[in-house]
């Protein structure tokens, strides 16, 4: 059985890549919905629905866990999905998401004052706020909304994301943070211009440097999930639409020879 990987677009494949990285061995189906695409200005109702339908799809695909790399996705609706839904379709399966080990991740580097960058939807979720309080009572949060930042990387306007990011993150320095989480799968693509803007004295968590490792870990504390994997080193990207653009941004940020198919979800 594989690992899926879901996403609401194409900026999942950044974190895939690093996935593949660390764990080449296993099979990987990825899907984007990038006909449904953007999910971050979307009511809560609808991103449920739409990743009941993707988690379906990638179980019939024959995944046995599914990551959840969208944060939009993983902030509003993955709780319903692990409480409700799993148990009654599917109570053998996992399905994972990015929220919980990006928290980790923060308060392990030493985070007490730390600032959130991500989507409208996962900003409004409070996703990150409850996940980093539960680990640590006295963290301050404190969280921006960029809803500007998926669309620029889409077009690869990287040019134009500069005084756009300054503005997204002088709120955030302005509370004296120690630690800034990327909290939305396109800004690993950003994160070496942030890492220059908010300057040394703090610490960027970048969700493609984290989850990959933290699946390591799931995989090693879960030996009767690990067990089922299959290693053909298959990787499959499947989307629920196709442009030019889009086979591009496969290409630049998954592997050269990616190839995108279509599918009906
Ligand atoms: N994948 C989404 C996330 O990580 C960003 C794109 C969207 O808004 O759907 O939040």
């Amino acid at each position: 059985m594989k690992i899926g990987v879901f996403d609401s677009g194409l900026g999942g494949l950044l974190l895939l890549r690093a996935m593949v990285k660390k764990l080449p061995a296993y099979d990987y189906v990825y899907l984007g919905d990038t006909k449904r695409v953007p999910y971050g200005n979307r009511s809560q109702d609808t991103i449920y629905e739409f990743l009941e339908e993707a988690v379906e799809y990638l179980f019939k695909q024959n995944c046995q866990l599914i990551i959840v790399a969208c944060n939009t996705a993983s902030a509003q609706a993955l709780r319903k999905i692990q409480k409700n839904y799993l148990p009654k379709h599917y109570p053998d399966r996992r399905v994972l998401g990015v929220i919980i080990p990006t928290a980790e991740a923060a308060v392990a580097s030493g985070a007490k004052n730390t600032g959130v960058l991500a989507t409208a939807g996962t900003v409004n979720s409070g996703a990150f706020v409850r996940e980093l309080k539960k680990l640590d009572k006295k963290i301050q949060v404190w969280q921006e909304a960029a809803p500007l930042l998926v669309p620029l990387v889409e077009q690869g306007e990287l040019k134009w994301a500069e005084p756009i990011v300054k503005g997204y993150l002088k709120p955030l320095l302005k509370h004296k943070i120690d630690s800034l989480i990327l909290g939305c799968t396109h800004y690993p693509r950003l994160k070496s211009m942030i890492r220059k803007l908010v300057g040394k004295g703090v610490k960027v968590i970048s969700q493609d440097e984290v989850v990959p490792a933290k699946l390591a870990d799931y995989l090693k504390r879960h030996p009767e999930i690990e067990k089922k994997l299959s290693k053909g080193r298959g990787r499959k990207l499947l989307v629920t639409d196709i442009t030019p653009e889009a086979e591009k941004l496969a290409r630049n940020w998954f592997r050269k020879g990616a190839v995108l198919r279509r599918v009906y979800i």
